[in-house]
């Protein structure tokens, strides 16, 4: 009975297990990291990585502007076709992709309805207002984001805990 329990809790864990490849690239990773992680290619469909590496999309980035050389852009370009979520097969892939209607061309991760699905529950709160944190976009805050690994089993949200019967509380 133990076992079965055990067996049926990791099964329930897997299914809601979601990671993804994490960039390796020195080159790619310096081309962002002055502002931010290099987010995963999987997390957005080919024709949003397509829009935000126009040219007149980056020198409007979210309010900043991102300078990068024709040949750097080419080069995350490539990353991000060759692997973003309707590019191939994969678990995360589908999620996000099918979350996604195709007349949308997203430019936010945290705005893929899979991703802000996983975060509607829970308080705006511990995201706006949390000094460690400040907004839905910075992954890294609560996941080990660089590595890929977004699984709810490995959030550290900061400030704040979960505890088995309350749920999240401010620490
Ligand atoms: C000069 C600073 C700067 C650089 C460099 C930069 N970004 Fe950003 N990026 C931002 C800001 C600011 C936001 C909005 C963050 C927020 O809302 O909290 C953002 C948001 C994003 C988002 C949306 C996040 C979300 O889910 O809401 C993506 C995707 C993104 N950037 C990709 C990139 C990539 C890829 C690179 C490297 C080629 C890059 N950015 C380089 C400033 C920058
Ligand atoms: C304030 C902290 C915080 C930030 C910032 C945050 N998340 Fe989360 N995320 C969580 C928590 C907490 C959960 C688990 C929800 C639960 O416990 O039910 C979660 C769940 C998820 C899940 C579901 C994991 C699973 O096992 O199914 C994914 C995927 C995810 N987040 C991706 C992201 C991405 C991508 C970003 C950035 C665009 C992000 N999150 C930003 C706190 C955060």
């Amino acid at each position: 009975m133990k076992k079965s329990l055990f067996t049926l809790i990791l099964g329930l864990s897997q299914l809601s297990a979601f990671n993804v490849a994490p960039v390796k690239d020195d080159i790619l990773i310096r081309g962002c990291d002055e502002c931010h992680f290099v987010y995963q290619a999987e997390l957005l469909p080919e024709r949003s990585w397509e829009k935000m590496f126009v040219e007149s999309e980056l020198n409007d980035h979210f309010g900043k502007k991102v300078v990068l050389t024709e040949q750097l852009r080419e080069r995350f370009l490539d990353y991000y076709l060759n692997n973003a979520s309707d590019s191939k097969n994969g678990k995360a892939r589908k999620k996000i992709d099918n979350s996604i209607p195709m007349d949308r061309t997203l430019l936010r991760i945290s705005q893929v309805p899979y991703i802000k699905s996983k975060h509607k529950d829970l308080p705006e709160e511990m995201f706006l207002k949390n000094d460690k944190v400040k907004s839905y976009a910075n992954c890294t805050a609560c996941h080990k984001a660089e590595r890929g690994e977004y699984e709810e089993d490995d959030v550290e949200v900061p400030n704040w805990e979960k505890s088995f019967f309350f749920g999240w509380e401010k620490r």
